[in-house]
Parts: C-alpha cells; structure tokens; sequence
C-alpha cells in the first residue's frame, strides 16, 4: 500500500529561480532563505519519495481568468513548463504518474469534489520552482508528481476549511492506493504577501507565525477565517495558503513539524518552508 510520509511547504517566488540561474544562493540576501533547504535535501535523501503531490496555484500559464477551475487534477505522463514573462530559464519538464493521478480523481469525485481532470497541463513556477529548490541541479527530479491546482487568483476562492477538506480526501485516497510506493504532499505559496494596489509589499510576520504555529496541531482554528479575513491578514496574494491548508490535510496520521525556515522578505514576500512528518499510529509505536 502507499504511505504518506510528510509534507513540504514553501514559497514560490520567480525570483528565486534567477538567484538559482546565477548562482546566487550564497550571497547575502540569498543565504538565509536558500539555508533552509539543508534540512529539507537531508529529509529528502532519508524518505526518499517516489512521488509528490503537489497543491500549487496556476499564476495565468495553464489557465487564466476566461477559465479557471476551483480544483483541478493532472492526470499527464508529463508536465512541461513555459516562459512565464518572469526573466527566468524554461524548467525541465517533470515526469507525471498517471495511474495516481486517476486513482486520486476518482476517489475525490467519489467524494463529491467536482474537480477539473487535465491530461495535458502546463505547471508554472508554482510547481517548478519547489522542485528546483528540494532537488537542486539540473538532474531530472527523482519523484513522479500529481499537480492539483487550486484557485487562489480569481474570487470567489474555496475556503480554508473546503481545501483541508480537499487535502483530507485526497490523503484519504492515497492511503488506499495499493501499490507500495512513497509518497510526500508539498503546498507552495505563501506567506503573507501582497504584489498590487495600495498594500502592495504588504507582510504580517505575526500573522505568519500564528499560521504555522496552528498548521500541525489544530488546522481546523484557522478555517474560521473567512476568504477576506485572509486577504486582511495576509495581503492579496498571501490567500496562497490554502495550499498549505490542502497539504496539511492530505497528512492523515500523526503530524510533527522538523523543520521550519522563516525570512522576511523575498521580492514582496514572507520567504518560508517546513517540513511536517506524518506517521500512521502503528508506526508511532514501532519507533
Ligand atoms: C512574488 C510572489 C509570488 O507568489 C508570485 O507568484 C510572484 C511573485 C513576489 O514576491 O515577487
Ligand atoms: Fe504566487
């Protein structure tokens, strides 16, 4: 059977991908962001997955505002990424895993997630961004993916509690996935940030940390926000949590936080990364 062995969560900035295209990762600006990674490469080469699955938001390169899905799955052998207007060098295309992919669409139209199914999709620096920064290189990536995007661009947007619940099914469906394969759950965006408008370069580092503080332990206190709560608290763009909310629902276990990395800023955004654990109870008791 499948196992659910943690979840990543990390920012997405383009910016990052040109600091990685000139070598910038140790320059001062740079090094406290990227330094939080070493733990990530660490867990990485111990859990060894075989795929991730990625709740991300597309930015206008696969879908843009004339449609756009609430929730949608790729089901592609492959995803190809294109320039996106942001300086940045074309990413490598990353292997898909269609046999999760249909496994995980139908366990979540089972459960009544009416959810968007694209057998040919482009992943923008949402996706290919994390990737770059968990296996750096230009090695291709050692894990197959399953995208699920989720709208977090154009109102109204799913709330928070719509898209635990999306992550919880989606767990859900993993874990019933007979083949053994190893799987890791990554959410990208965030923290507080917002691009436009009078607010632009808006950050809430209290607010922040509240976030993480509640994602391990009691996901549920922060469905109480609202969507405009949300934008209140942390900026336009910053609603790019519910990824993170997504991720940490698909963790159905017993969830630890190991790691977490915050810098402030990024570009126009609160930089930050943990990694969360997940074991089954009967795992728990083996260690
Ligand atoms: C920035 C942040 C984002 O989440 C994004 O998608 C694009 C740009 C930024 O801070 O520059
Ligand atoms: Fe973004």
């Amino acid at each position: 059977m499948a196992r659910i062995i943690g979840g990543v969560a990390t920012t997405h900035v383009p910016s990052i991908g040109k600091a990685i295209a000139e070598n910038k990762q140790n320059d001062p600006y740079w090094k406290p962001f990227f330094q939080g990674f070493d733990y990530v490469h660490y867990w990485l080469a111990r859990e060894k997955p075989d795929i991730a699955v990625v709740f991300y938001n597309d930015h206008g390169l696969n879908f843009f505002l004339d449609k756009l899905p609430t929730f949608a799955v790729g089901a592609a052998k492959e995803y190809r990424n294109e320039d996106e207007g942001w300086g940045i060098p074309v990413a490598r295309a990353i292997e898909g895993d269609p046999d999760l992919s249909w496994h995980i669409i139908n366990a979540l139209v089972a459960d009544e997630f009416d959810i968007t199914m694209c057998q040919d999709m482009l992943v923008d620096h949402s996706v290919t961004i994390p990737m770059a920064l968990m296996w750096p290189g230009n090695k291709r990536h050692p894990v197959r993916i399953v995208p699920v995007s989720i709208n977090t661009v154009q109102h109204p947007l799913p709330s928070l509690k719509r898209c635990l619940n999306l992550g919880r099914s989606v767990g859900r469906a993993i874990e019933s996935y007979p083949q053994d394969v190893r799987v890791m759950i990554v959410g990208t965006g965030g923290l507080s940030h917002q691009l436009d408008g009078k607010r632009a370069g808006f950050i809430n580092k209290e607010f922040d940390k509240l976030c993480m503080d509640k994602l391990t332990g009691e996901p549920e206190a922060l469905t109480r926000y609202s969507i405009h709560d949300w934008v209140e608290q942390a900026g336009a763009q910053g609603v790019e949590f519910l990824n993170w909310m997504a991720m940490r629902g698909a963790l159905t276990g017993q969830v630890t936080e190991v790691h977490r990395n915050y810098h402030i800023p990024i570009s126009n955004t609160a930089a930050a990364t943990v990694v969360l654990e997940n074991r089954t109870k009967a795992e728990r008791k083996a260690a």
